[in-house]
């Protein structure tokens, strides 16, 4: 439980979305595609708020889960569905923040004096523990634009190939990947497609 100004907040909040989601045949057929895509939230993700503004969604600030409904703040932030207007999407209409960065619609600073310089490396690792899914391609460049090798290795991977059992379901938890997707990248279950993106007959050596 994290401690802090939010904490009856998201408690709140947890429990309201343990009742609308803990239903189990919503979550079995959210995962048949059957639920609406803004329902097709997992239970663990749900309680880390719905802030994937996307396309044609309007959460206001004060709804998304993430700010505090009750600081007057929220009241002056400019609305995401405003400040991301005409931001590329991918195909499940999430922002793509990869194209974004990019193209230079945005210009994040690199650390706090804007004095810091990112080493971006160059190489992809194919995971083909997929079951009937496509293997999933994890490319290191669209990731060290933004985030140091600390920031992954070695607490969330050990830096070396098939090293680390990740699972779906760890992800879903908010292990591994799932660190980030989900809570500050693409949610894990919104888009299968742009992880699980090479074909399982790609003759490939992990
Ligand atoms: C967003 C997370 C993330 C970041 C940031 C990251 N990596 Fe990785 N790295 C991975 C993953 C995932 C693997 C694959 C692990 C596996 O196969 O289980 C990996 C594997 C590696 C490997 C092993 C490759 C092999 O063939 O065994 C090396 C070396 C590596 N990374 C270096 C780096 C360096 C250098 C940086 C910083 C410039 C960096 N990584 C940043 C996630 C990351
Ligand atoms: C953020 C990237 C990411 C997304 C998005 C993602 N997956 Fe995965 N998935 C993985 C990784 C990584 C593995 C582990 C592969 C390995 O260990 O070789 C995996 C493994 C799997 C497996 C193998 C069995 C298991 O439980 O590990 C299945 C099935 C699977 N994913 C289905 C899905 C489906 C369905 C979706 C969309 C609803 C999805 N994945 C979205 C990264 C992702
Ligand atoms: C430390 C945080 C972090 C971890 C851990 C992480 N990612 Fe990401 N990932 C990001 C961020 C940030 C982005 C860019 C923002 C976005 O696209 O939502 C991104 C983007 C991506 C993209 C889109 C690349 C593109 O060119 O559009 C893929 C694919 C991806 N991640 C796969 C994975 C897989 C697979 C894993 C686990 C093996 C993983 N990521 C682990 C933070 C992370």
């Amino acid at each position: 439980m994290k401690i802090g100004l939010q904490t009856p907040v998201l408690m709140t909040r947890a429990v309201a979305r343990f009742l609308t989601f803990s239903v189990a045949a919503v979550v079995a057929l959210s995962w048949a595609g059957v639920v609406p895509a803004e329902e097709q939230l997992h239970p663990v993700l749900a309680e880390r708020g719905v802030h994937f503004q996307t396309e044609g969604k309007e959460i206001p600030v004060a709804e998304d889960g993430i700010h505090d409904p009750n600081n007057p703040a929220v009241e002056v932030l400019q609305p995401p569905v405003e400040a991301m207007a005409g931001f590329p999407r991918d195909s499940a209409g999430i922002v793509d923040w990869v194209k974004a960065l990019d193209s230079g619609i945005i210009n994040p600073r690199m650390g706090l004096t804007g004095d810091e310089v990112m080493t971006a490396v160059d190489f992809d690792v194919i995971f083909k523990n997929t079951g009937s899914m496509p293997y999933v391609r994890y490319p290191h460049r669209p990731h060290t634009i933004w985030l140091t090798c600390s920031n992954c290795h070695p607490k969330i991977f050990i830096p070396k190939k098939g090293s680390n059992p990740v699972t779906m379901s760890a992800i879903m938890r908010g292990q591994y990947c799932g660190v980030c997707h989900g809570k500050v990248a693409f949610p894990p279950n919104l888009n299968c497609g742009r992880c699980h993106s090479v074909p399982r007959d790609t003759n490939l050596r992990r």
